[in-house]
C-alpha cells in the first residue's frame, strides 16, 4: 500500500495536524495504518495515544534507522504515512526516498512559502534519484478567508515548480487547534464547526489521494 510523508522542515506549518487527521481519514474508510512519527517534538506520537480507535505507530527518528526500516514496512499491505521532521535533515532526505507522496503544507507567510520552495528542492533531488518519486502535493493551512496574504500565497506557491498545487485550501479554525488537547481529530468531534473543518480535510485528502493514483 502507498507511503505518504507530511514535509516541511517549517515548525507550525500543520504537519502533525495534517498527518493524524489524514490517519483517521483513511482510517474511517477501513485502510489498514502504520503512522511513523520522524519528529523530535513527538506531536503526533502523543496524539495518537490520547485518540480512541487506536491508530498503530512507531517512532522513528534517526535517518539510519529509517533507511533500514522503511524498505520492510513500505513493503507490507498497510498504509505508511510518515509526520516528517522540522527540519532539512538526513531524516526528510530519508523519508523522501521511501515515499510514494511527499504532501507539504504550507502556512501563508513569507518565511513559510520560502521553506516551502526548499521542501520542494529536496523532494525534486529524491525525484531525480529514483526517476519521478514520490509524486508531490503543495497545499495553503491555517489561511485566513479574505485577506491578501492568503491570495499572495496562493499565487506563489501556484508558481513553484514540479509540485501540483491542490486547491483545497485549510483555513485556520479554533477547532483545528482545539482538536489536539481534545484528544480527538476533527473527523469525531460534534458541532458545525468540526463539520466545516471536517469537509476541508476530506476535500484535501481526496485531492491528495488522486495525485497518488494519476
Ligand atoms: N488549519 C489549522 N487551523 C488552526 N490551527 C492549526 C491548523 N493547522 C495547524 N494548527 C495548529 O498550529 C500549530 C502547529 O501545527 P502542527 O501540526 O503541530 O505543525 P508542525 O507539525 O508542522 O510543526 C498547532 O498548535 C496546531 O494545532
Ligand atoms: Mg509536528
Amino acid at each position: 500500500m502507498p507511503t505518504i510523508a507530511v514535509v516541511n522542515q517549517k515548525g507550525g506549518a500543520g504537519k502533525s495536524t495534517v498527518s493524524v487527521h489524514l490517519a483517521r481519514w483513511l482510517q474511517r474508510r477501513k485502510e489498514k495504518i502504520l503512522f511513523i512519527d520522524a519528529d523530535g517534538q513527538q506531536t503526533s506520537s502523543i496524539w495518537l495515544e490520547s485518540l480512541e480507535n487506536e491508530i498503530p505507530f512507531k517512532v522513528i527518528q534517526d535517518p539510519n534507522e529509517l533507511l533500514e526500516q522503511l524498505p520492510k514496512l513500505t513493503k507490507t499491505k498497510q498504509w505508511v504515512l510518515i509526520d516528517g521532521p522540522a527540519t532539512l535533515s538526513e531524516t526528510t532526505r530519508a523519508v523522501l526516498l521511501w515515499a510514494d507522496l511527499a504532501l507539504i503544507p504550507c502556512q501563508p507567510a513569507g518565511v513559510d512559502l520560502a521553506s516551502a520552495s526548499d521542501t520542494v528542492r529536496l523532494v525534486r533531488q529524491a525525484q531525480l534519484i529514483r526517476g519521478g518519486l514520490p509524486k508531490s502535493a503543495l497545499f495553503l493551512n491555517k489561511a485566513i478567508k479574505g485577506t491578501r496574504l492568503k491570495e499572495e500565497a496562493i499565487t506563489v506557491l501556484k508558481q513553484i515548480e514540479d509540485v501540483t498545487f491542490l486547491s483545497s485550501i485549510i483555513h485556520q479554525r479554533q477547532i483545528i487547534t482545539d482538536s489536539f488537547g481534545q484528544g480527538a481529530t476533527v473527523f469525531e468531534l460534534t458541532g458545525t464547526s468540526a463539520g466545516v473543518a471536517r469537509r476541508e480535510l476530506d476535500s484535501l485528502f481526496k485531492q491528495a489521494m488522486e495525485v497518488l493514483d494519476a
